[in-house]
């Protein structure tokens, strides 16, 4: 399950200080129907990328989709795990001699670089397309220069319109541009709640707050980011498995890193560590220096519990916020934060909120900090500010 966006709005082609490219051309000129399709087109290579999350960092989970030349759709791609192919060389693979004098739709620039594996625009030529729709420029310097080097090929190249440049920067690319715009990953801070803000009763009890339908939504949650965190306290309380698992409670085909911050030592039976060696203990009280031991991951999840929650807001290291909220009433136990650096109302932290799902009995709220696609001072702790609303 793919957890759904709302895109922001664009202030500029590829959004908020991000150039287009030279020469990038705008795709007004195109027939009204083809470019319905490839609208449509680009709708689906958003969506079959969210099939990347989770699997190919640190590269870009990208979506690309193939039309012929009469405009159907041949080929269906999203980038592999690192080492494998890329979105488009995967869609031009399922597409084959099918995609000659067509149009390739992709969520990101080509890229232009040997790597791992070849450019994929030296691929685009050689499958003789003849026109490419892109969304949102590479902002990677050592990959970027695609569309330049397919239009110097004879290639056509035009860049999406400015809503769908919007839907792809804020869809399964996000955190990955927002690795690249700051130095360092997209933060989603998770708790489940009662109404009155509460993680566990007086007694300590937590299990379960929410129901199983915002239990398997997390779950679906855990399989889309690079990692999970939660604080030593939590471990103690909770001896947490941080593992993802299906529907029916088997582990899912994709795990996250788990991941136990503080400086006490991680018992040697917990059961974070499992036997799959995805397991850190991150020996650190700070949020900054955490996520940099993480490596080059590009999501990470901050479960709880409240102390680790506020470290992370205090040091201006929450940029989203999945709430789930339980129609229950406790009076008394832990808040879900605790030490967050506000003595004020005025400096409280404040965020958007992007999405209101009801799951079950409990309500999922989706937040995000407001100005998070601008580049920011992003491991310095920033002054707590209220954000508009
Ligand atoms: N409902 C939910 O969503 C949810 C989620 C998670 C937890 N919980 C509940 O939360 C409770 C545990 O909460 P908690 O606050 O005790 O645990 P916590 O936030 O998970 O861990 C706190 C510990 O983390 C370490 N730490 C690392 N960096 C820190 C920093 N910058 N500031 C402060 N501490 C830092 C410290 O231990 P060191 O001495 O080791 O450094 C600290 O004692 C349990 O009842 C659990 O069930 C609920």
């Amino acid at each position: 399950m793919t957890v759904p966006d709302v895109p922001d709005v664009p202030q500029g082609p590829n959004g908020p200080g991000v150039p287009s490219g030279p020469g990038v051309s705008a795709t007004g000129g195109a027939d009204p129907a083809d470019r319905r399709r490839e609208r449509d087109a680009l709708a689906r290579a958003i969506a079959v990328s969210a099939s990347a999350l989770g699997v190919c960092t640190p590269n870009p989970p990208v979506g690309a989709v193939v039309l012929d030349a009469a405009g159907e759709v041949v080929g269906i791609g999203a980038t592999e795990a690192p080492g494998g192919r890329h979105a488009e060389v995967v869609a031009l693979d399922s597409a084959g001699d099918r995609a000659r004098g067509g149009t390739i739709v992709v969520t990101l620039e080509p890229c232009d670089h040997h790597g791992r594996t070849g450019p994929c625009t030296s691929r685009i030529v050689a499958a003789g397309l003849a026109r490419v729709v892109y969304a949102v420029s590479d902002p990677n310097p050592v990959a970027s220069g695609g569309a330049g080097t397919l239009r110097r090929e004879g290639v056509e190249v035009a860049r999406a319109d400015d809503d769908e440049v919007s839907a792809a920067r804020s869809g399964p690319l996000r955190a990955w541009l927002h690795r690249q715009d700051h130095g360092r990953p997209l933060v989603t801070w998770k708790y489940a709640a009662s109404l009155d803000g509460r993680v566990a009763a007086a007694d300590g009890s937590s299990k379960w707050i929410t129901g199983p339908v915002s239990r398997r939504h997390a779950h679906a949650r855990r399989q889309e980011i690079d990692a999970l965190v939660v604080g030593t306290g939590t471990l103690r309380a909770d001896d947490p498995a941080l593992t993802a698992r299906t529907d029916d409670g088997r582990p899912a085909p994709r795990q996250p890193l788990r991941a136990v911050m503080g400086l006490s030592p991680v018992p040697a039976d917990a059961t974070v560590r499992g036997t799959d060696g995805r397991f850190r203990h991150l020996a650190t009280r700070d949020p900054a220096e955490a996520l940099g031991l993480l490596g080059e991951v590009s999501h990470v999840l901050v479960e709880g519990g409240p102390r680790l929650a506020g470290a992370f807001l205090a040091a201006g290291l929450v940029d989203e916020i999945d709430a789930y909220l339980a129609p229950l009433v406790l009076g008394a136990g832990r808040s879900a934060v605790s030490g967050a650096g506000v003595g004020t109302l005025a400096a409280a932290h404040g965020f958007r909120i992007r999405g209101t799902t009801v799951l079950g009995d409990d309500v999922h709220l989706r937040l995000t900090r407001p100005g998070l696609t601008r580049p920011a001072t992003a491991t310095t702790p920033t002054a707590p500010t209220r954000g508009p609303r």
